[in-house]
């Protein structure tokens, strides 16, 4: 291992053209010569930390314990990392199913995060406060021995955290600590893309602006910073979550069925634990409640959204729109990317191109082919702008180690400022900067933060020479001087600011409060630059009057699922980039920001119209799902490919399938209550079931939806693809289309290219749906619903949904559904065949989930009873009652429905 950091400034850069994102991009070609690891040599030469002594011992089972350094007597320190010598180590019971483990220096002096808004904390919760009522149990080493610290779960005896065989290692700027892995399958550490369940590899985790896939190679990760895991423990089937609360760049080595090693830059030893149970989703709701939980997004933002790189003037949304219009597209907003801005300056339209008359047609809501606008910010600020200006008198930006002065990058305006979200003035700099977009004369309802990781085309920095004649950029003396790249082949600034690069200080930090004077810099912040510009737009978006906010951010962290959505980046029009889209969502969905979703059709190379139509069948069911395009790729939306008129034909059809599942989409949401999963990996349901592993792009909208997307492509002269579907051990599906029953196994079918999206409904399950296959906007959707009894072997089946009539009324979501929690009923399905064999009777019943649940309107006006078994095979059978709706608005709804078979 060599310090890359070190030695790269004086590596040969070669200049590669790369069309990625249409820009010319730096690749610094690195000359592995040096043999002599300082991180090799220091560790297999080092001594070890004993405990020395226990502090304190809690009748909960916390305690804290005095770690001493033992050196070896040909020890190689750590040029620029002296080893802490002195440790403390604490364990913590937060509750029964939720606990602590830490090391850190003896005053906690060490750059670390506040455990309180707006970062993640452990909530009071009920928990017994004695050691017996723990899910868990610990055990350290001897006094005088070698420290050690594991972690067990009671019941099964399952070891979930050991560090009993591998060493810990703390020094300055390199901390190294192992837990075992044994009967483990693992799954998060991101952001990346890559298959659900992580296979043996070097993940690196630093939030970088990259399109990489990441099969185990560090340097590959990309935006996000979300260093959690979701453990199975193979033998017992039981989960839990593991959080290290540490933000600092970091590689994790994991080894299947051995070990896993986090390598870091910097902070403490912070771990998390979170003890569900059986159930995935258990472990996944207590991390998320301890993340804050996550935020409703507003019902508008879950249609569909056409977005392009290079709409590049009004005349061309206008074609867009009419066409989406004219062909029928059911969508809710067409987007502006960079383009609309002037010279790509934030906060600024450049009206010579974009008409603004025309635009107010566009986005105008009373119009009934009108749509949301929703619009990208970029996080640089343009040295020539308005804005700069302001935010220099404000004193907002990231300040330069090597100038003292305002730090220089450049981003798509040419050179560029970065806003410090730790200055107390960012938040009315950047609500001043919201607020003038809102002077345009049409509204930014949705808004696109994007580059927020921070992005820059220069490594490091601008620094202009003395005569300012040359404008080099420098990395920084930091980043050369760490021990440990952890991005290996990957310089730590490539791409980004400096890591010396510094933030305020102050009491009134944002993101840190600063007591002692301490100044913190790009390399203790970096991994919050997203979260840090996700706070600011949600302040500035509910100081100017939005209610539900829709704020699509690119870089995100633990706890950003409170203030922010996220779309996943970009991709190529790939079949392979189409697959791993669905695993990312499902990671986004366990980091807590479950509405999100990938570029439909990918962004960068040209989209067949083969690979179109399927991303669009599967698109339209990812919990946000938009269309958007590069700007030097050929046209994708979906009526362009028209040799292929199937695009357009199985786009519309796949679409309208999503509005009619729109409000019973956007009611998992509400339900959930801010915490929990709803796009889900197959196992989620079925976690006993070791072959349901397998199938990572078969997903679950819930606990009642499947879908098997068609991820491959097939004959494109009979224009159909084999494809398959698994059903998991005992269970039973039925079609979305025709209800035909599967049960358990492999059943495959052709999928034509003119198709819906494969859909199946779970056994047991009811669904409400809208047969409103015409309705071309989320606003139209009207309160009239298809209840879908999808009986199980038992003939009963149960269900949900909200007692409201508008969901396009944020105010009233938010204080029925999202303050109270009372805008939801329960329902309920009883079958039973009569004795004759030939009738069959349902007791439907619809009951308040809370005593104080409020009624508004809701009409059920047909039912469909699916599943009901005569000779063997399964029948269904629709009720129509439009003459006769169900009207819930209030009391208890009690239904015999009776019929012939
Ligand atoms: C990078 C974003 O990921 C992409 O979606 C966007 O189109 C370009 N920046 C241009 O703004």
């Amino acid at each position: 291992m060599i310090n890359k950091s070190a030695t790269i400034i004086a590596l040969t850069a070669i200049l590669i053209v790369s069309s990625f994102f249409g820009i010319t991009k730096l690749q610094n070609s690195i000359n592995n010569t040096n043999n002599n690891d300082p991180i090799d040599e220091f560790t297999q030469n080092a001594g070890y930390y004993q405990l020395d002594f226990i502090e304190s011992q809690l009748s909960d089972g916390s305690f804290s314990a005095i770690l001493k350094w033992i050196p070896s007597p040909n020890e190689i320190e750590l040029k620029t990392s002296p080893v802490i010598r002195d440790l403390r180590a604490t364990f913590q019971v937060d509750a029964n199913d939720e606990c602590e483990f830490k090391i850190t220096d003896l005053n906690n002096s060490r750059f670390h995060l506040p455990e309180n808004e707006p970062y993640p904390y452990t909530k009071q919760r009920y928990s017994k406060k004695q050691k017996e009522f723990n899910l868990f149990e610990t055990e350290i080493s001897q006094v005088g021995q070698k420290f050690y610290f594991e972690l067990r779960r009671k019941s099964t005896q399952e070891v979930i955290f050991s560090t009993k065989d591998y060493p810990i290692y703390f020094t300055d700027k390199y901390i190294e600590v192992s837990t075992q892995m044994k009967d483990s399958m693992i799954f998060g550490l991101g952001d990346r893309r890559t298959d659900f369940l992580l296979k043996s590899g070097k993940y690196s985790l630093w939030a970088r602006d990259a399109a990489d896939v990441d099969n185990g190679t560090p340097g590959k990760e990309i935006y996000g910073f979300h260093p959690m895991y979701l453990r199975r423990d193979i033998i017992n089937n039981q989960f839990q979550v593991t959080l290290f609360r540490n933000y600092y760049g970091m590689q994790v080595d994991y080894e299947q069925n051995s070990h896993l090693t986090y390598k870091v830059i910097g902070g403490n030893i912070d771990f998390k634990f979170f003890i569900g149970d059986s159930n995935p989703e258990t472990s996944i709701k207590l991390y998320h409640n301890y993340a804050n939980g996550w935020i409703l997004h507003p019902f508008w933002s879950s249609g569909f959204h056409q977005c392009r790189w290079g709409y590049q003037n009004s005349d061309m949304l206008m074609d867009v729109w009419d066409n989406f219009n004219k062909y029928g597209i059911p969508f809710d907003s067409l987007w502006t990317d960079i383009d609309y801005m002037y010279q790509y300056q934030d906060f600024t339209i450049d009206f010579e191109r974009f008409n603004i008359t025309q635009m107010q047609q566009i986005y105008n809501l009373s119009d009934s082919r009108g749509v949301h606008w929703s619009s990208i910010i970029d996080v640089g600020i343009s040295l020539d702008s308005y804005a700069a200006q302001k935010g220099l008198d404000m004193n907002v930006f990231i300040k330069s180690a090597k100038t003292n002065d305002t730090l220089v990058g450049k981003v798509w305006p040419g050179e560029t400022y970065f806003p410090d979200f730790n200055h107390p003035n960012s938040t009315e700099f950047w609500y001043e900067g919201l607020k003038n977009v809102s002077s345009f004369g049409i509204i930014q309802d949705g808004i696109w933060i994007d580059m927020n990781e921070y992005s820059n085309f220069v490594n490091g920095e601008i620094v202009p020479d003395q005569n300012k004649k040359t404008k080099p950029f420098l990395t920084s003396d930091l980043s050369s001087s760490l021990p440990f790249n952890p991005l290996g082949d990957q310089e730590i600034e490539y791409h980004t600011l400096s890591l010396d690069a510094y933030h305020y200080s102050g009491q009134d930090g944002i993101l840190y409060n600063s007591t002692n004077g301490y100044i913190p810099t790009q390399y203790d912040l970096h991994n919050l630059d997203g979260f840090g510009e996700g706070i600011a737009t949600y302040k500035a978006a509910q100081k100017l009057g939005k209610k539900l906010t829709f704020i699509l951010s690119r870089s995100t962290t633990v706890g950003s699922g409170k203030y922010v959505q996220h779309w996943n980046g970009d991709g190529f029009s790939t079949w392979e980039y189409m697959k791993l889209s669905i695993p990312s969502i499902m990671n986004f969905n366990m980091y807590g920001i479950p509405f999100n979703g990938d570029d439909i059709c990918g962004l960068m190379f040209n989209a067949t119209a083969q690979i179109c139509a399927r991303w669009q069948q599967l698109g339209s069911l990812y919990p946000f799902a938009r269309n958007h395009n590069n700007a030097d790729a050929s046209s994708q939306e979906p009526y362009v490919f028209v040799d292929h008129p199937y695009v357009l034909s199985s786009t519309i059809k796949t679409l309208n399938v999503r509005y009619q599942l729109l409000k019973f989409y956007y009611h998992l949401f509400v339900k959930a209550n801010g915490v929990g999963t709803i796009f889900r990996p197959l196992f989620w349901s079925y976690p006993s079931d070791d072959n349901a592993y397998q199938y990572e792009t078969q997903f679950m909208i819930g606990d009642y939806l499947m879908a098997a997307p068609v991820v491959e492509g097939g004959d494109e002269i009979k224009e159909t693809t084999h494809s398959c579907v698994y059903i998991p051990k005992q269970a039973v599906f039925y079609s979305f289309y025709d209800y035909t029953e599967y049960q358990e196994g492999e059943h495959c079918y052709e999928v034509p290219f003119d198709s819906v999206l494969p859909l199946y409904i779970k056994s047991g399950k009811i669904l409400h749906i809208q047969d409103k296959n015409k309705v071309l906007r989320s606003r139209f959707l009207d309160n009239r619903f298809s209840l879908l009894i999808a009986l199980d072997q038992n003939n009963y089946a149960e269900g949900s949904m909200l007692t409201i009539d508008d969901y396009n009324n944020d105010e009233n979501i938010i204080s029925n559904c999202v303050e109270q929690q009372n805008c939801i009923v329960d329902i309920k399905a009883q079958g039973n065949m009569g004795e004759d064999n030939s009738s069959f009777t349902v007791d439907l019943r619809i009951q308040k989930e809370k005593i104080n649940t409020n009624f508004q309107t809701v009409i059920i006006d047909k039912i469909v009873v699916i599943g009901i078994k005569v000779d063997g095979k399964s029948q269904s059978k629709t009720i129509f009652l439009e003459e006769n709706p169900l009207i819930v608005d209030g009391g208890e709804i009690q239904l015999d429905l009776q019929f012939q078979i």
